[in-house]
């Protein structure tokens, strides 16, 4: 009997309405369809210091990361929904990847969060480019941490129009689009657990 895939997934922002953090529920969705067992988080609840060396030689690893850290570890795949801001990565997201990148103790293999994990990226924003230029970013920040990064990737644009009050999608076909983002990871990571 094959291990069944284990899919985290969380928004890349800090925001109480945050249109990634839908997105990355409706990812989600697609996967638990194609048979994972997922996992949704929201950054909100790992509140988190800025990443100072100082501060991880004082008090170690803040608690919240610890926990962040070993739902990492605990899953397969990944399926980040990153906000661009400036083009790029948020700061929240890059600052809990900073923190979850880090060694606790002697014996942990080096980046043991992310290497041999899988993901797929998302992205909404209200501008017409839906994030996209972002994702170049979080791509490559994932790939040097050792996760491989699939192919597939949305951006959805026009975001603050694009989502019903309940967090979904209203356009069915950009529902199915999301969704098959998910299935194609939980896809691919039933192929390599067989
Ligand atoms: C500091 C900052 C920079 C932003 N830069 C971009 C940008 O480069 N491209 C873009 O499409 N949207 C940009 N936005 C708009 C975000 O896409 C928008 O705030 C979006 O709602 C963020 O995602 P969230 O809803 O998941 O929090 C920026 C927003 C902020 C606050």
């Amino acid at each position: 009997m094959p291990t069944s895939p284990r899919i985290l997934a969380l928004g890349g922002s800090l925001r109480r309405d945050s249109f990634n953090q839908k997105l990355a529920a409706i990812a989600l969705a697609g996967a638990r369809e194609a048979g994972a067992d997922t996992t949704l988080i929201s950054l909100r609840d790992f509140p988190l210091p800025l990443f100072d060396t100082d501060r991880e030689a004082a008090e170690g690893m803040p608690e919240a990361a610890g926990k962040l850290k070993v739902l990492f570890r605990e899953h397969h795949g990944l399926i980040i929904a990153s906000p661009e801001y400036n083009s790029s990565i948020t700061g929240a997201l890059k600052n809990a990847i900073d923190w979850i990148s880090r060694d606790e103790d002697e014996g942990e293999p080096p980046l043991a969060a992310f290497r041999g994990k899988t993901a797929v990226l998302c992205s909404a924003s209200p501008g017409a480019l839906g994030g996209l230029r972002g994702l170049v970013h979080v791509r490559s920040i994932l790939g040097n941490l050792g996760v491989v990064v699939l192919p597939n990737q949305v951006a959805v644009s026009r975001a603050h129009e694009a989502f019903a009050d309940d967090g979904s999608l209203k356009d069915a076909q950009q529902v199915a689009k999301v969704k098959a983002l998910g299935s194609a990871l939980a896809g691919h990571l039933w192929k390599l657990l067989a």
